[in-house]
């Protein structure tokens, strides 16, 4: 590991690369190469706080330390085990080893794990005496495991619990969405934090509270502890810098409207605890009510929001009648307004009856889903056509 120019990987959820990237760009963070599901990158210790504290979309920033060919368990452990892992954290922590794959002839992944675990140790008893334990709940420190065909990478991971909890998620609620997810899909809908935003099916209200920290350009790692802090290279002194310099860029207010509803009573309870725990409260218009008693509340904007379906509610439910009746809401009440619908349930053009200008594919964990996109036209039930269907 160069500890001036660390070689890092940011996974991401598969279809916010694009995204990511731009993100990280802003950032002044060059991606080197982008595999589905994450992205490349170098620089110095700072870049990697930097995209641990600021980036919305990744789920975590992995620090590469060693890369080697295999063809078998014992020559990963030896990679594992060739590596001064002492030099890069005490053997006080608690250590956590998770292997990923792809392609791979070896058999078991969790044996794979095991003889990695065992490596870090012995190597950590010939060099101190001492070995760390494991936690496989809350690990001090988690090293990351991938072997494609031919090649096992490792890497220590830099954020320790992942990127998308920020923090501000405490009560347990239905089918909320990943926060990271949430935020790509503001990025996706093209919302930049100055015009006005309303999801009238809010649920937990990620989608709004991701809105308002975007606009108030919060951080969204600010309230929250990092990996890095318990590794032996941690610069306080650095980090207290890059805290410092991201919390002066935060505005006091978001600058546009954020409006959020929901009709169930308990979704709202959990909203309202999540915007106060992320300390925008202030920033979001909150009300219970039913969709189809919502009227968006300027004459343009951007609707984003994430419909009840079937496979991520848990039930058979028919959605066909919700489907038709929110088509219909859309052509009376949305005109001047993107409606950016994600959903799990790719029949929701034909069901909405509407043809939409743009359709993105995403996944949600393993279920993919689409990132529809309807601009409606003022003036009416006009339908707007603007690209081929994916
Ligand atoms: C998939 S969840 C949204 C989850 C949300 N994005 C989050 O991160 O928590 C769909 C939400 O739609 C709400 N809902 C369903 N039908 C509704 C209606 N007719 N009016 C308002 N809300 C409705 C449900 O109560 C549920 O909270």
């Amino acid at each position: 590991m160069d500890s001036t120019n660390y070689r890092c990987f940011a996974p991401c959820p598969r279809g916010l690369e694009a995204v990511l990237s731009r993100e990280l760009e802003d950032l002044g963070i060059a991606a080197t190469s982008r595999t589905e599901g994450g992205l490349s990158f170098t620089g110095p210790l700072e870049t990697v706080y930097r995209a641990n504290l600021e980036s919305r979309l990744a789920s975590r920033v992995l620090v590469e330390v060693g890369r080697a060919p295999y063809r078998s368990e014992q020559d990963v452990y030896k990679a594992a085990y060739d590596l001064p892992w002492p030099d890069w954290f005490a053997a006080s922590r608690t250590i956590k080893v998770k292997v990923s794959a792809r392609r791979c002839p070896l058999k078991s992944l969790d044996f794979l794990a095991l003889r990695i675990k065992d490596a870090v140790c012995d190597r950590f008893v010939k060099t101190t005496g001492m070995r760390p334990s494991v936690d496989t709940r809350r690990p001090d420190i988690r090293i990351d495991a991938f072997l494609d065909q031919t090649t096992a990478t490792l890497y220590l991971d830099t954020s320790g619990e992942p990127l998308f909890k920020r923090g501000y998620r405490r009560a347990s609620v239905e089918a909320p969405l990943r926060e990271n997810l949430a935020a790509g899909l503001l990025r996706l809908a093209g919302w930049s934090g100055t015009e006005p935003l309303l999801d009238p099916l809010c649920g937990s209200g990620t989608i709004a509270i991701e809105a308002a920290l975007l606009a108030r350009r919060t951080a969204p790692g600010l309230g929250r502890s990092f990996a890095f802090e318990k590794l032996n290279d941690f610069r306080s002194d650095l980090w207290k810098r890059i805290r410092e310099e991201s919390s002066a860029k935060q505005l006091p207010r978001s600058p546009t409207l954020i409006a959020a509803s929901d009709r169930d009573a308990k979704a709202i309870e959990a909203a309202r605890e999540h915007m106060s725990q992320a300390g925008v409260q202030e920033d979001i218009v909150l009300s219970h009510r039913d969709l189809f008693d919502v009227e968006p509340p300027a004459p343009h904007g951007i609707i984003l929001t994430n419909p009840p379906y079937g496979v991520r509610m848990g039930h058979q439910q028919d959605f066909n009648e919700f489907y038709s009746r929110l088509g219909r809401w859309m052509k009376h009440r949305c005109a001047g307004w993107t409606v950016c619908l994600f959903t799990g349930d790719l029949r929701l053009p034909k069901l909405i009856g509407l043809a939409p200008a743009r359709r993105i594919p995403l996944f949600n964990g393993g279920l993919e889903c689409r990132l529809y996109i309807f601009p409606m036209v003022e003036g009416g039930m006009r339908r707007r056509k603007t690209s081929a269907p994916a």
